[in-house]
């Protein structure tokens, strides 16, 4: 993760869903992030804005549940796996970039972003746009860390918090680092969720 802002996406899609967390494939990984999950998102039926959206693991959760699910990532054979993942679910993916969606006049209700807003040039920027996809009374879902301890890469959760304070209502960060669960081992650098509401 340390270095993602230099990863060709494209190149790792094959392999991306190989980890625990990014694959889901493990029933316990699965239930740990489908149990979060499902409590970040709304209760009823919505529309889930998930950008840079991988391989669409956290897609198929929210499309499971019932939600709407338009998934936009820049790495086209990303898009390819999203699509065979969520084939036949009410799921759209597109081709994009997660600062710009190309979402034309569309609103949501959520957008859901994990692991990627911290490798972002200018963050405080795209929350500002994140903010104005959603509408009044949706919520950002952002999943992100710290990653490494020798060479530490990530945006850290007051950071984060520092830049949505003044954007959002409410906020909440829930530590995710002690929950071996989410991530099939134990890690010791800093994971988190954060839910803002508008
Ligand atoms: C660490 S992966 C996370 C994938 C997915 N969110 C997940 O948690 O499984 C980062 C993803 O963000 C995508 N990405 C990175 N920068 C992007 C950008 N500017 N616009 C769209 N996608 C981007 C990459 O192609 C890759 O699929």
């Amino acid at each position: 993760m340390a270095d993602a802002d230099r990863v060709d996406w494209d190149a790792e899609a094959d392999t991306f869903d190989d980890e625990p967390d990014h694959g889901l494939r493990d029933g316990v990984v699965r239930e740990a992030w489908a149990e979060r999950l499902r409590a970040w998102l709304p209760e009823t039926p919505s529309d889930v804005l998930d950008l840079g959206c991988g391989t669409g693991s956290l897609a198929l959760l929210a499309a499971e549940w019932g939600h709407h699910v338009t998934g936009i990532d820049r790495a086209p054979r990303m898009v390819e796996l999203a699509r065979a993942k969520l084939a036949g679910r009410d799921a759209v993916f597109l081709l994009g970039d997660a600062t710009a969606p190309p979402v034309g006049e569309q609103r949501f209700d959520v957008v859901l972003v994990r692991h990627v807003l911290w490798a972002l040039p200018d963050p405080g920027r795209v929350l500002r746009h994140w903010r104005g996809l959603l509408r009044p009374g949706g919520r950002l879902v952002l999943v992100e860390g710290v990653w490494g301890t020798l060479s530490p890469a990530g945006i850290p959760a007051d950071r984060l918090a520092a830049l949505l304070e003044p954007l959002t209502s409410d906020l909440r960060v829930e530590r995710l680092s002690d929950d071996a669960r989410l991530w099939g081992r134990e890690v010791a650098d800093e994971r988190y969720a954060v839910v803002a509401h508008v």
